[in-house]
Formats: C-alpha cells, structure tokens, sequence
C-alpha cells in the first residue's frame, strides 16, 4: 500500500509531457485481439489499466512483447481462448471491449461483467442492443457475458444508440469492422478515443467513415492485417495539470497535447481567469490572478469532460464567488465532497449537483481517492492547499495517470509517494 504525501502551496513552473491516451489504450488494445496478424502500437502509457489490459490479452493466447516502455507488439494470430476471467476484468470497465473485439474477430466471447470506478449505475445495455442488432445472441448469466454468432456470423445493421455512450459506440464499431456488409452508428458519441480506434482500425485494414461525428458508417471487411499505430495524448491527463496549474498558481508548458481536444476544458478555464496559449502541439497555461467563479455542466465531447469534473471543482473550491456544477453524465459522480471538506472547502452536493462556495485558501488533510478522477482532483487540491494533504488508495489514481509523482516533481511540486501499513487504506475493485 502507498499513498501520496504533499506539501502544498507552491506555484508550479516548468514543462510537463504528456502521455498516450487511457481510454483510448483501453480500447485500442483489446481490439489488436481484431487483428490477424502482429500490431506494434506505440504512446502505450504505462498506467495500471494497460498493464491489467496485456495481462488479459496474453491470457487469452495473444504473444504480448513490450519493446520499449511505451511500445507494445501484439501478436493475435493463435488465439485459442474466448472466455476473460472474472478477476481481470472486475478491476477494469473497460474489459467489456473484449466483447466486441472477441465477437467480431471469431464470432463469440464469453467475459465477466465489467468493473471500474462507482459513480452509478453502469450498465450496459446499449453494447448488448448492439451486438443483438449485428445478429449476435447475448445472454447475461451468473456475471457473464455470453456472446455468440457463430452459425450465421455477424451482418451490418442500422443501430440507433438511445443514449450517447462511447463504451457502447466503440464496442460495437470493432464487432461491425468484421461483420458482412455495412453498418451504421447512429448517436454517436464522438469522443477524441472514438475517433482514435477508428483510426487504429483502419489502420489494419477496416473501413469506418465519420467516426468523430453523430454518425458512423462502417464497411465490414473479411481480416484486418497488422501494422503500426501510435496513440493519441491523453486529453484528461493534461486537462488535469492544467487544472494543477489553475489551482496551485504558475506558468507550466503542457508537451504533447491536441489542442483542438483541449477547447472544451480551456475555455473554462479561461472564463476563471487563467491564461491559456496554444502553440503548436503545446499549450501554455499560466496563473497569476485569483480564480473567478463560474457554473459546469458536463456532458459528452465536445462538451466539458465528466472525467474533468471532480478536478474542475477543485479549482472551483478557491474560486471567488460560488459556482455551481451539473454532472451531465453519471448519476453519482459527488462521492469526493466529503473528502473536499475535510480541506476546508464549502461543497455542497445533492444528486446530479454541486454548489460550490470558494474559499481563499484549503488546508492540508489525510484523504481518501474513491475513483481515479476524484483521487487526481484531490491532487489538484493538496497542490494547492496549504500544509501537509496524505492521500491514501492511490490505486485508483494509478490506473489512469502515467508518472503522476514524476511529472509534478519535474514542475518543482513538492509530492511523494511513501509506502504505508495496510490499513491506513480502504481498499475497493479499480
Ligand atoms: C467512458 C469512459 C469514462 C467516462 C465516460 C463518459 C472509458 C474506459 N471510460 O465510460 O471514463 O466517464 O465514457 O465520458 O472510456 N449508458 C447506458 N447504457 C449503456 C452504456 C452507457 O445507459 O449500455 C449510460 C451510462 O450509465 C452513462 C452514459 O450512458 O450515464 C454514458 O456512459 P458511457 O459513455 O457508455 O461511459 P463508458 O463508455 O462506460
């Protein structure tokens, strides 16, 4: 067990790189399971996700070679084995991409239900109408998924997602890149890892056209071949030092971003008075003047991120005046508050809500990450807090956050990680 130690209250200066995206890794890796041949894919972050990830596809009879510590080779060609154990993929949500991506490739899967961060009810029905749609049988028993086209295989169909989702968008672009004849998406969710998969996709040889837009139109082919493909920058990691920025004070150049997916979290950030430049593959954000309060609403892209909400609100915390903050997205996505309070901060949520009253300063505390954003926005806190912040179940912020210690290290943040006794931490499936 570790926890982060942070001595907070320090601008932060200098440059912080950032690295391959989470979800679109978590999506991309399942579906080199697509591939009928060897897949080298490159800006793999080195976060706990990907490493349960390769953990499942080697499990699975995929040869997995790491060639150097962001470049993977994953070779699908002898795989033997449909049925992903119930322990790997509890600690995953993403893990219900191996449905689509086993469906597709040899027309049937068996996993466990998926697990992932609590904020809600996460079903997912919208992947099951889908695969149902493509002419799959899919039966939910005993904590499995069982799907199955192997007499007819799958056939293109005309699907109409009933809510945006973008598990349920990329789950079923990798089962139709496979199936006879076209299929279309409709309701789309056009997040940047949707558009990402369809590239790595097309990539080896699938045809996918409007990925990124409401509506996606995919031509099913009979194989895809290998080949090479380097993943996108993580927009939340970087939206989250950007969020580290706003809130402790400084003047950091964020490397490596597209800017373009950065709009939706930069021009919040701007209304609140922080200075946001963009140049080239880079952003610049710099913070000189106190926050200035404003309202969130999050929803899919390209609106506000729910995955930026809990960090958003962090910075709210010590903005002037009182902001109010709509999740969008999921239904209990408030759990941090209480965590929030401890610092000093007046929160107050109820449901889908927040109000948020700031304060000028936060104060050092010893919490507890409840899911990977929250735990990263309470980083964003104690970075800005004053005195000593202790933040405990940091298994969920490594999931998702590649060097987090490292690169705040590097922009003189004064954070460690330290090894502490078992039950200092309350542990829960990631
Ligand atoms: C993905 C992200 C997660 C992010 C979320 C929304 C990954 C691995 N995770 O999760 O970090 O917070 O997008 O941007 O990429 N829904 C249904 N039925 C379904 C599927 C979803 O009702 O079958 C609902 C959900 O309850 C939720 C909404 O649709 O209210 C959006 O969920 P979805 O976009 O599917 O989230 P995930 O893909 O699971």
């Amino acid at each position: 067990m570790y926890k982060y130690v942070i001595h907070g209250g320090k601008p932060l200066f200098g440059e912080i790189e950032i690295s391959g995206a989470k979800n679109a890794a978590v999506g991309i890796l399942p579906a080199a399971l697509m591939v009928d041949g060897v897949c080298r894919i490159e800006n793999v972050p080195q976060i706990s996700d990907v490493t349960l990830c390769l953990e499942i596809l080697s499990g699975l009879g995929a040869e997995v070679r790491m060639i150097n510590k962001n470049t993977v080779e994953i070779d699908s060609r002898h795989i033997r084995n449909f049925s992903v154990p119930d322990d790997l993929c509890r600690r995953m949500r993403a893990s219900y991409y191996l449905i689509g991506a086993l469906l597709g490739r040899f027309g049937k899967a068996q996993v466990s239900l998926p697990g992932g961060c609590d904020f809600g009810i996460r079903p997912i029905d919208l992947h099951i109408k889908g695969f149902e749609k493509l002419g799959a049988t899919v039966s939910v028993r005993s904590g499995f998924v069982y799907a199955n086209a192997e007499e007819d295989g799958l056939t293109g169909a005309h699907i109409y997602m009933d809510q945006v989702s973008v598990g349920a968008t990329m789950n079923v672009m990798m089962a139709a890149a496979l199936s006879k004849g076209q299929t279309i998406i409709e309701t789309a969710a056009k997040e940047p890892h949707v558009v990402d998969l369809a590239n790595f996709l097309n990539t080896m040889g699938a045809h996918i056209m409007g990925a990124g837009t409401d509506v996606i139109k995919i031509r099913g082919v009979e194989r895809l071949h290998g080949g090479t493909y380097s993943i996108i920058p993580d927009q939340i990691e970087a939206g989250t030092y950007m969020a580290c920025v706003a809130a402790a004070g400084g003047n950091v150049l964020i490397r490596n971003v597209i800017p373009k997916h950065m709009d939706c979290i930069t021009s919040k950030l701007e209304e609140m008075g922080v200075e946001v430049r963009e140049d080239g593959d880079n952003i610049r954000i710099i913070r000189k003047r106190p926050l200035t309060r404003t309202n969130v609403n999050t929803m899919p892209y390209p609106g506000f991120p729910t995955d930026m909400q809990p960090q958003i609100t962090a910075c709210l915390c010590l903005a002037n005046g009182t902001s109010r903050v709509n999740e969008g997205v999921w239904d209990n996505r408030f759990r941090y508050v209480n965590e929030f309070r401890r610092m000093g901060a007046k929160i107050q949520a109820d449901g889908k809500w927040a109000v948020v009253e700031g304060v000028s300063q936060l104060t050092g505390a010893p919490l507890q990450a409840c899911d990977l954003r929250a735990g990263a926005a309470m980083v964003v806190a104690g970075l800005a807090a004053k005195g000593t912040t202790e933040i405990g179940n940091i298994h969920y912020i490594e999931r998702g956050y590649d060097d987090l210690v490292g690169k705040l290290r590097g922009v003189g943040a004064d954070i460690t990680i330290i090894a502490c006794p078992d039950e200092d931490s309350v542990t829960a499936a990631g």
